[in-house]
């Protein structure tokens, strides 16, 4: 099966001194060793929304906060990277989709950050696991699936165990528009995988062995995205 895991960057490493890297390491290393492809997208974390914060005060506009962003998350793909088998892995943190489906075809684990300005590794992950035409593209993020609202804002807030991608598309843009509220999966990332018809898993990426298990045994808990025409 080709995977492309997407792990937030709070996921990864909550700080740099209580990391997950290893473990993770460790999680992609299982599955090409048990023959799958595999493609990594690693976000920024709160070190990024640091640097974000800082800059701005500093009168930066948004695509340069952005660009940031984006070296904030190739740093973190970088420190995926330096543990992983360099054996499976290719050596450069690739830049656009191109460059990572090229990793692919050569049979290397690929890990990259994020890619343009305006948008997030969210969508990212969507877009690359489109390129690569994936079997599986699993969110692993810092809530526990796919919402019906912002469980931290709404206590009503029910998990969905399935939804469709235009279901996925229609509860995000209704959590985008509470402001305040945080939905798991951008909207852009919910389209990308609405138009590519991708099967989405959305987790709790605090252990990373849930990953493992979402994708050799179908077993986790969270929310399934199916594609409309099943
Ligand atoms: P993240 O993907 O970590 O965004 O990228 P986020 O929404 O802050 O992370 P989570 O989902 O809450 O963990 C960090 C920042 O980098 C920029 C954006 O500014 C984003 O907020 N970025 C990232 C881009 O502009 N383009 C990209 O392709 C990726």
């Amino acid at each position: 099966m080709r995977v492309v895991v997407s792990v937030g960057g709070s996921v990864l490493a909550p700080d740099l001194g209580n990391n997950r890297v290893e473990a993770y390491a460790s999680v992609v290393e299982g599955l090409v060793e048990s023959g799958h492809d595999v493609a990594a997208v690693v976000g920024g974390g709160g070190v990024a929304r640091e640097y974000i914060g800082a800059a701005r005060e500093l009168g930066a506009n948004e695509i340069e906060l952005d660009q940031l962003g984006i070296s904030v998350t190739r740093l973190n793909a970088r420190l995926l990277l330096s543990a992983l088998d360099e054996a499976i892995v290719a050596p450069r943190i690739p830049e656009d989709y191109e460059t990572a489906g090229e990793a692919l075809h050569r049979g290397d684990v690929a890990v990259m950050g994020g890619v343009v300005p305006a948008q997030t590794t969210d969508a990212v992950a969507a877009a690359l696991a489109e390129y690569v035409d994936a079997d599986l593209l699993v969110y692993a993020t810092s809530v526990a699936g796919v919402y019906s609202a912002d469980p931290k804002e709404d206590p009503d807030a029910e998990r969905y165990d399935e939804l469709t991608a235009g279901a996925l598309v229609e509860t995000i843009a209704s959590m985008e528009m509470n402001a305040g509220s945080s939905a798991p999966v951008d909207l852009l990332a919910g389209k990308i995988i609405q138009r590519a018809g991708l099967e989405a898993i959305v987790l709790d990426g605090s252990d990373p062995e849930r990953v493992t298990r979402a994708v050799e045994a179908d077993e986790f808990e969270g929310t399934r995205v199916v594609p409309e025409a099943r």
